[in-house]
């Protein structure tokens, strides 16, 4: 028996196992119910005590070659085929990413926008955090005029900052730089102090616009509206009725009869030429538009709910909903 395991472990250190088949083929040979080593383990029973200990020895050393040969290559050929697997996962679909959505406030804005871009009108930011020139007194709040009672907000104690209540303030930051024709159309979020209820909340968002040139009337601003409507709503009924704001006049509220009912959504008129002068334009060669709509009753509208808050509690199980548009 010596001799055959002095044999068999020279041909083991020469061994050279190509393939997984070939392992298997070497496990049966070598580690098999049948294989080599067991019939070794039998015949060892029936040796003499006298040689046991010195085959005994070489036998076990035997069964340790034999398992280290089988588990290395065991290895190698594991980690083959994952190689070879993860090569071939290049050919499946990647892991899917969870996609958000846009919010529906953007979408409605996006829409809004887009309309008058095909019109030439420009997109024009500026900050939420302003002062009481942009906000009220350029576009002719005068400090103790009852019209800033409809637009209380939060001012930054000790400072002459507030957080802006109106889009329109925009309109001052536009005109103090450029100079006419001008067409903007400023997206933005703006606050007021507010309760928080179904219809109201102390941050919301706008779309403001501004039209400037020589000559231009109230039929353009009609026009420019009535395509707006046309575009975003399709076929409507409309009405524009008189209104006051500081900086317009005259002024105007564009109604939409929606459900039997007229919902004022865009306010709008002539910028006053006390506007003008405040930035420096002569209002005897300029004249101009404004208007100024909120995005969420749009958005309360287009999409018929009737609660403000849903836009900003940050629930996916509504967000989710506005997945397939973009
Ligand atoms: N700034 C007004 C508001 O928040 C909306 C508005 C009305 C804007 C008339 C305008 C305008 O530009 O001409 O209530």
């Amino acid at each position: 028996m010596l001799k055959k395991i002095k044999n068999l472990n020279k041909k083991l250190s020469k061994i050279n196992i190509n393939s997984a088949s070939e392992l298997e083929i070497f496990r049966i040979k070598y580690l098999g119910k049948k294989g080599i080593l067991n019939s070794f383990f039998k015949e060892f029973k029936y040796i003499n005590n006298y040689e046991k200990q010195n085959i005994g020895l070489s036998l076990n050393t035997f069964k340790k070659n034999i398992k280290n040969i089988f588990l290395y290559y065991k290895n190698f050929f594991l980690k083959k085929k994952n190689i070879n697997n993860n090569i071939e996962d290049l050919t499946k679909p990647g892991n899917k990413k969870y996609l958000g959505s846009r919010h529906p406030i953007s979408i409605i804005k996006n829409r809004i926008i887009n309309i008058f871009n095909k019109i030439g009108f420009k997109i024009c930011e500026g900050p939420e955090i302003e002062d009481d020139w942009y906000n009220f007194t350029a576009l002719n709040f005068p400090y103790n005029h009852p019209a800033r009672e409809m637009q209380d907000t939060f001012f930054i104690k000790k400072s002459s900052k507030l957080l802006r209540t109106h889009t329109s303030s925009v309109q001052i930051r536009y005109l103090e730089k450029n100079k006419p024709p001008i067409r903007i159309i400023s997206p933005g979020r703006v606050y007021r102090n507010e309760n928080i209820s179904s219809y109201s909340h102390c941050m919301f968002h706008q779309i403001e616009g501004l039209y400037l040139d020589k000559k231009v009337s109230f039929k353009d601003l009609k026009n420019t509206i009535n395509f707006f409507i046309k575009n975003f709503f399709g076929k409507s009924i409309t009405r524009l009725r008189p209104s006051y704001f500081p900086f317009t006049e005259p002024s105007a509220e564009l109604d939409i009869l929606w459900n039997n009912k007229w919902l004022e959504i865009i306010g709008c008129g002539m910028v006053d030429p006390i506007v003008l002068k405040n930035v420096n334009i002569d209002p005897d060669l300029y004249s101009g538009f404004a208007f100024g709509m909120g995005i969420e009753r749009i958005s309360l509208m287009i999409y018929h709910l009737n609660d403000i808050r849903f836009f900003f509690e940050n629930d996916l199980r509504f967000l989710e909903q506005f997945k397939k548009e973009f």
